[in-house]
């Protein structure tokens, strides 16, 4: 294992991803990880920018017992201020912030960091910079800008890059890390998803033991349904899946649910048709966070209910609870950030684990969402199943602005789906990263045939994001939205105008609750 240490840089989990695409395992912890408490021993570690100053009083730094592990350290950024800072101070604020593109000089050609690289373009963003070189240090590389694009101690293997080599703007980025991380540090590139099967398959027997039973909810995301998955292969039918249809699913979505698990791959699955109760607790609710709480209460209530009746052949009680967590949200966790940087969580089963005295089991926790896409289709999964578009937990209950009815809830329903059938047709599915239709309950008029009529609006939204936390809106052509409108107008009882969301995140959310 590599180990990435996290001086809270927004590009600090872009350093494992491309570790991981060479198929060389890394995992990122808090750069105030004591290494004596490491339950690993890597092989070679990386420090991560970081927006801090490491001369400033209060700023972040590394237990200098990094430096007698003997294995090669590469400084990125702050990471690479930080080893100077430790091996000699020599860092000062320079004269200006040097943000954007600088051409790479390798002018030490031996250096094995640069193997293979010269004259691309690199990304630099800092403020800070070397003033002098720490003892033992040389320079390796250099930009007009960056007398000390890259130093280097071979004898020691430490090495300081002041660019990132994680950006895709730094052209041979992942060449560096590759260099760093299978030449210098001699990491095995045996990262796979079809090895992640085996060993997880096992891991999950070893966690469950040879007779307890697991309980998991599906919702029909990739996500819970990859682990639900490699439940039923790790241990069969003592795993139950539990799938709470709450009236707010996209149209047919508990038949398609069904008939992917249970008939599908075979997971032993229990479908609640509990769409009265959730519409019936969030009567005269409009408040969009009310809304999710009313929809995560219910949610709770009923999975509980259910998870209840699910006895083991032996009388004793269920033992764990499946979880789709993936490796973004444990980052968000245990990352070293600001106070300032919140991120919103969504989490619809967090009260159950308490409630129900379950133990948590997370299969994908190390994995990001497109390994987890992948391993879905190693698994077998249908292909419509694994590139399905995220869907919120409260569903169209958020995507219904205002109180939500079962009128409501049906109109919305019925343009989502033509919205996205037609965006199916055209080929478009997999360019957009989510496209919904939402219904603002406000009265706009038309005229149809002779008749005027005084109906509600849709409101489309389709998105293209990579990380689902800054989005830009999908340029559809003139015809495609004409095609989707008229259909809207025609087919939607209660529809009399259609729009489309033009707005970027931010400031815009990419729901509009
Ligand atoms: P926002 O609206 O925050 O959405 O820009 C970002 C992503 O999160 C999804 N989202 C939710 N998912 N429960 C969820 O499970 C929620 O309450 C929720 N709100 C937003 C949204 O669909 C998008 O993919």
């Amino acid at each position: 294992t590599i180990l990435v240490l996290d001086f809270g840089s927004q590009y600090s989990h872009l350093i494992v991803r491309r570790l991981r695409e060479i198929k060389v395992y890394a995992e990122m912890l808090p750069c105030t990880q004591k290494i004596s408490e490491l339950k690993f021993k890597p092989i070679g570690i990386i420090l991560s920018g970081g927006p801090y100053s490491v001369y400033e009083e209060g700023a972040p730094h590394v237990d200098p017992s990094i430096f007698d592990l003997n294995v090669p350290i590469l400084g990125i950024c702050y990471g690479m201020q930080e080893i100077a800072w430790i091996n000699g101070k020599g860092v000062s604020r320079g004269d200006k912030r040097e943000y954007g593109p600088a051409i790479l000089n390798v002018t030490d050609k031996e250096c094995p960091l640069f193997k293979g690289m010269d004259n691309s373009r690199v990304w630099m963003s800092h403020h800070d910079k070397l003033t002098e070189l720490p003892s033992g240090f040389k320079t390796v590389a250099t930009t007009s800008n960056s007398p000390y694009a890259g130093v280097s101690d071979e004898t020691k293997q430490i090495y300081g890059i002041q660019f990132h080599p994680e950006v895709t703007h730094t052209v041979q980025g992942k060449q560096l890390l590759q260099n760093f991380a299978v030449d210098i540090c001699k990491a095995p590139q045996n990262w796979t998803m079809e090895n992640f099967i085996e060993n997880a398959i096992e891991r999950i027997r070893a966690t469950v033991g040879p007779t307890a039973e697991a309980i998991g909810a599906v919702s029909g995301g990739v996500d819970s349904s990859v682990a639900a998955k490699l439940m039923r292969e790790a241990i069969g039918d003592r795993f139950h899946a539990i799938f709470v249809d709450n009236g707010l699913m996209r149209k047919d979505e508990a038949i398609q649910v069904k008939k992917a698990l249970d008939d599908g791959l075979g997971i032993n699955l229990v479908v609640v048709d509990a769409g009265d109760e959730f519409l019936t607790n969030l009567k005269g609710v409009t408040d969009p966070e009310k809304k999710r709480k009313v929809i995560g209460h219910t949610f709770i209530h009923v999975f509980e209910r259910v998870a209840n009746q699910i006895k083991p052949k032996d009388g004793s009680d269920v033992g764990f609870l499946l979880q789709g967590t993936l490796y973004p949200d444990v980052i968000e966790s245990i990352s070293f950030k600001g106070p300032s940087q919140t991120i919103k969580s969504h989490h619809n089963v967090g009260g159950l684990i308490d409630n129900m005295q379950l133990k948590l089991i997370e299969p994908l926790r190390e994995l990001f969402k497109d390994e987890v896409r992948h391993l879905g289709e190693l698994l077998g999964l249908p292909e419509e199943l694994v590139w399905r578009h995220p869907f919120p937990g409260p569903g169209i209950g958020i995507r219904v602005l205002g109180e939500v009815t079962p009128k409501q809830v049906q109109i919305a329903r019925e343009a989502d789906y033509i919205f996205i059938s037609e965006i199916r047709k055209a080929g478009l599915y997999r360019q957009i990263s989510q496209a919904f239709a939402c219904l603002l309950p406000v009265k706009s008029v038309g005229v149809m045939g002779d008749q005027r009529m005084y109906e509600q609006v849709i409101a489309l939204r389709a998105i293209e994001t990579v990380d689902f936390m800054t989005a830009d809106w999908f340029v559809f052509d003139a015809a495609f939205l004409k095609r989707v409108a008229s259909r809207i107008v025609n087919e939607v009882t209660g529809v009399s105008r259609v729009t489309y969301d033009i707005t970027s995140k931010p400031p815009a959310t990419v729901e509009w609750e």
